[in-house]
């Protein structure tokens, strides 16, 4: 009997994933497809970058071009499911038409508001409602910034439209293209090679540096200078007006000062590995201010594996642990899009025994960055998949617990 229910459950459930699979696959299709983005072009007449509708007939014939045929083949194929059920579970064919049902509700609700009908948009067009986004892109289910970027940031990206599953496998959950992404540490080992790789997917890197340098790229095998701006630990707000123009900020310099215990030693360590990072966090979320800053701004603060494995460094450890924890609290009710790299040992200035390519790393970053990965893991430790997400779970539970919202 248990077994039963527990089928029928999943007939229902499977069935509305494969609509919503056909309308995510649909919204591709129409990108890619002249005849079908004739119609849904409509879509995108329809509003400002506020949201508004930019008139009530464009409004309503969008829903009758885009949003009914939409629900019309999301109805037809929902079919497939109930034959399936028909041919192999012909017990669960009530069940497996539970995504037909699901479909007619937006099926009606098109019709609804290309009729017109007073209040359907408010009730049923949840992602183009107007007004102050209150929270950044959700990671699992589409809100209103997250579609709000298929509309403003990149029409070929951003594509899902309940659950963001097939951008995730598709790779356009995060769109680089256009955006101005500044990384620090920009000379570094890891920092060339993300500038490598950010350029190479259409972002307009800018590098910060320590150092009185122009940082250079590899383009077709010549040396293209990128925009570099020089900063130093401590004097952080100096980079308060390029930080305004800067979409996604990746904070990577930091320092291993391996065996040292020395006052100086604790100290250094603190200053680039944790403080200046955590000033220059706060520094970019003052910058997020309209709805554009909350869709589209983003921080990835690299605090590397040693946030739950041993580096054989102890002020490595504490330094990039109290800095994963300080992320891990403000993020709780940050602005914009938080991200952290916990990498593994890869080969560079700071570690020359690493194993992993350095390349190979910023490769996986950046694949995993337009996934919306969160906290993007790069390493060859399997171990680190398991506690980190374990450790940022709990430790993001009690932050939660026992800590507090700013009243401004
Ligand atoms: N290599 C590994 O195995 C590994 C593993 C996990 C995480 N990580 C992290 O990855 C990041 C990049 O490291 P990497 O391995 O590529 O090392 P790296 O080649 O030594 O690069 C680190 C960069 O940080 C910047 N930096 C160093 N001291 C600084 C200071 N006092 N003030 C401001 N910037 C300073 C420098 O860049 P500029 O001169 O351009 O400012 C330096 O080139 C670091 O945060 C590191 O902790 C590394």
């Amino acid at each position: 009997m248990v077994t039963y229910w527990m089928t029928t459950v999943v007939w229902g459930v499977g069935s509305i994933v494969w609509v919503e699979l056909v309308r995510d696959l649909y919204h591709v299709l129409s990108h890619h497809w002249s005849p079908l983005y004739r119609l849904h072009a409509w879509h995108h007449r329809v509003f400002r970058t506020d949201l508004t509708p930019v008139n009530e007939e464009i409004y309503r014939q969008a829903h009758w071009r885009n949003d009914v045929p939409e629900a019309l083949v999301m109805l037809l194929l929902s079919w497939l499911s109930w034959w399936f059920a028909y041919l192999w579970a012909p017990e669960h064919q009530l069940p497996a038409l539970t995504g037909s049902l699901y479909t007619l509700v937006f099926l009606a609700s098109a019709i609804a508001r290309g009729i017109g009908i007073k209040g359907a948009d408010e009730l049923t067009d949840l992602t183009h409602m107007p007004g102050s986004f209150l929270t950044p892109p959700a990671s699992w289910r589409v809100n209103r910034p997250y579609h709000w970027k298929h509309h403003f940031d990149n029409q070929k990206a951003y594509y899902c439209g309940t659950f963001t599953f097939v951008d995730k496998l598709m790779g356009t959950a995060v769109s680089l293209k256009g955006k101005t992404i500044a990384v620090t540490g920009a000379s570094g080992t890891l920092g060339k090679a993300l500038l490598q790789h950010l350029h190479q997917q259409g972002a307009k890197p800018i590098a910060l540096t320590s150092k009185e340098q122009t940082i250079s790229l590899t383009v077709k095998g010549e040396s293209v200078p990128v925009k570099t701006i020089t900063w130093q630990v401590g004097k952080e707000s100096d980079l308060a007006t390029q930080l305004e123009k800067v979409d996604i900020l990746i904070l990577n310099h930091g320092i291993n000062v391996h065996g040292e215990r020395s006052t100086e030693a604790v100290a250094k360590s603190y200053e680039v590995n944790t403080f200046s990072s955590w000033r220059l966090l706060e520094l970019f979320l003052t910058t997020v201010r309209t709805n554009k800053d909350i869709a589209c701004k983003e921080v990835w603060v690299n605090t590397s594996e040693a946030e739950v494995s041993p580096a054989f460094s102890p002020l490595y450890e504490l330094t990039k642990r109290a800095l994963g924890e300080l992320v891990t609290l403000r993020r709780l009710d940050a602005p914009c899009v938080v991200r952290k790299l916990i990498l593994g040992p890869f080969k560079s200035n700071l570690n020359p025994i690493g194993v992993m390519s350095p390349d190979w790393v910023a490769q996986q970053i950046v694949n995993l960055a337009v996934r919306d990965v969160r906290n993007i893991i790069v390493t060859i430790n399997p171990l680190t998949f398991v506690a980190f997400p374990l450790k940022e779970f709990l430790v993001g539970i009690y932050f939660k617990l026992f800590s507090r919202k700013s009243a401004g």
